[in-house]
């Protein structure tokens, strides 16, 4: 988390706050359209790539990358008005929009972005008149409280450190291929254990779960069979609440993918919890000789069990794992889950196709 001073050649123009907002009062007079977003950004409208934003975003570049010291691709700016009572609830960004700078266009009262930083507490920050916010929404876990005053607008400007994410205005990229690789010979069996999760989404995860109606899980041919496995889950990727934990998953699961498995698609997320006397037996993911185009397997650890419950790949025995690590393996890979003597083992997983 930085700031920018907008002076001399970083200036914003009155001409340039006066079309921002023109863009977010009137959008069809200025050729855009309003969207919403009711679960991260209640009582604000957006709009998308307004002109004056994209010119600005391109003529920001050399100073952001500056300021970042990477070479960093545009990929597109983001205007937004506030109202009394809207608020940004706590999100981290979707893939490529790894630097956001936020300008203030103009308010009228004061409204503080906060930041999860690593050291584990909030910090406040504020985009004042012509001193712009660069921060790393990607990684840090941000907020605003709710607007305490009339209006607010607001601009940001998106960079990527990757190119290929320009040209894309709205979400199209989130549960899409961001890694592509060729695909190479599969391998029979591997595994990697990855860091997957902080201690404060951890967190999150548990609280959040508790919200959740959980169902005896089954298995694709089998059915309910408890012979073959117990536990309780609950498919959470189609929940706004848990997309962040959708687009994790498969971003770990991607980048710890050595292989070159093709693993384009995502095919749900799975919150499981194991309680005692809860197992699941030697199995695979991929369902063979059926359309089943499960190619690469993550599980991430939220709750270890008190005792038992550990989880083995076929050939390697027993894998230790700690909390907010996971395991990613092809899915055509033989793995299971011990039976559970004491307490309660709680994972993610989710299983990734190929196209
Ligand atoms: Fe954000
Ligand atoms: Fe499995």
């Amino acid at each position: 988390m930085q700031y920018i001073e907008l002076t001399r050649e970083k200036h914003i123009v009155g001409a340039d706050r006066s079309s921002i907002k023109m863009c977010l009062k009137w959008p069809s007079r200025m050729g855009c359209h309003h969207v919403v977003d009711e679960q991260f950004a209640p009582n604000t409208l957006g709009v998308y790539k307004p002109k004056v934003g994209e010119q600005l975003l391109h003529r920001f570049l050399p100073h952001v990358s500056e300021a970042v010291g990477k070479k960093l691709w545009p990929v597109n700016s983001f205007a937004r008005l506030v109202y009394k009572g809207g608020e940004l609830r706590m999100h981290y960004d979707r893939p490529g929009l790894d630097w956001t700078l936020s300008i203030n266009i103009w308010r009228d009262h004061s409204w503080t972005i906060e930041v999860h930083d690593d050291d584990g507490n909030w910090h406040s920050f504020e985009d004042l008149g012509d001193r712009a916010v660069l921060m790393n929404g990607r990684k840090q876990w941000h907020r605003r409280q709710p607007f305490k005053g009339r209006e607010a607008y607001q601009l940001f400007l998106h960079y990527s450190e990757q190119p290929g994410f320009e040209g894309d205005p709205e979400f199209k990229l989130d549960y899409k291929p961001f890694f592509p690789k060729p695909p190479k010979a599969p391998v029979a069996q591997s595994y990697k254990v990855v860091d997957c999760l902080s201690d404060f989404e951890l967190e999150k995860c548990l609280k959040d779960s508790m919200a959740l109606t959980l169902e005896a899980g089954t298995m694709t041919r089998e059915g309910l069979d408890t012979s073959v496995r117990k536990s309780e889950i609950a498919f959470v990727g189609h929940l706004p609440e848990w997309r962040w934990l959708s687009d994790r998953l498969a971003m770990t699961a991607r980048e710890a993918n050595d292989w070159g498995i093709d693993a384009s698609g995502i095919n749900g997320v799975q919150y499981t919890t194991y309680g005692p006397g809860s197992f699941f037996n030697m199995h695979n993911d991929r369902a063979e000789g059926t359309d089943d185009r499960r190619s690469l397997s993550i599980s991430a650890l939220i709750r270890n069990a008190d005792e038992g419950g550990e989880f083995e790949i076929d050939g390697f025995g027993k894998i230790p794992m700690k909390p907010g690590q996971a395991i990613v393996f092809p899915a055509w890979v033989k793995h299971r889950v011990h039976n559970i003597e004491a307490g309660y083992r709680d994972s993610a997983v989710m299983w990734l196709e190929n196209s």
